[in-house]
């Protein structure tokens, strides 16, 4: 990140990890039954997500015109597989296509698996991924903001803000690619 900075960068938009021990596909890999998330793997994005959080702040204080927002991949994606209605979603702990015990493998790769016939009605569309509509949801989070999953700022207020323009890091002595 930092460089970034001193090629110019100003603005950074970040996406936290994923709550990868809710993704089907690791929770076939790890053998879990019953539905439940894969513990380990959700206690050490959790960790690595709030170290990146804390990282962004101390750079902020470290770099001048440093800007930057954090979508929390982790919280929004949780909580569309927690109360997947609240999204109009009404499978959230198996994916559409693939097979095993939650769909969560081989969507497309062997002869037979299995394919849902709403995927809008899925959270996941195949072990690792979440669906278009999942996404599309995602997005606008991400983009608009208003929501306590992308702070402080939302996408598109990052790319509004005018920073730091290009031209006075042209005529900056520190110029990493002389014209
Ligand atoms: C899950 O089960 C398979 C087949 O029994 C086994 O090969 C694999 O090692 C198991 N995975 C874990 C993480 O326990
Ligand atoms: C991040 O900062 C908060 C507030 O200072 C602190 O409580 C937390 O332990 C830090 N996270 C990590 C992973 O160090
Ligand atoms: C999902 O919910 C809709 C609306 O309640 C219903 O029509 C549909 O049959 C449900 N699909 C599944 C797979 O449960
Ligand atoms: C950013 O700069 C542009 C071009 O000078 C200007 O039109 C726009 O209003 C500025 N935006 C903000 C948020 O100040």
């Amino acid at each position: 990140m930092k460089e970034i900075y001193e090629m110019g960068g100003r603005k950074f938009a970040f996406q936290n990890v994923g709550p990868l021990g809710c993704l089907p596909e690791f929770k076939q890999q790890y053998n879990h039954s019953g539905g439940a998330c894969v513990e380990v793997l959700q206690a050490i994005t959790s960790l690595h997500n709030s170290l990146l959080s804390n990282v962004t702040v101390e750079l902020q204080s470290q770099l001048s015109g440093f800007q930057y927002l954090i979508f929390d991949f982790f919280s929004s994606l949780n909580d569309m597989i927690n109360y997947p209605t609240k999204y109009g979603f009404n499978v959230s702990k198996i994916a559409c296509c693939g097979i095993g015990l939650y769909r969560g493998s081989e969507c497309g790769r062997v002869k037979e698996y299995e394919l849902c016939s709403n995927p809008n009605e899925y959270v996941f569309f195949d072990g690792g991924h979440a669906s278009e509509r999942a996404n599309s949801i995602l997005s606008n989070f991400l983009w608009n903001g208003g929501s306590e999953f992308t702070w402080p700022l939302s996408m598109k207020q990052l790319y509004e803000l005018n920073s730091t323009t290009a031209i006075e890091i042209l005529s900056n002595d520190k110029l990493l690619f002389p014209m």
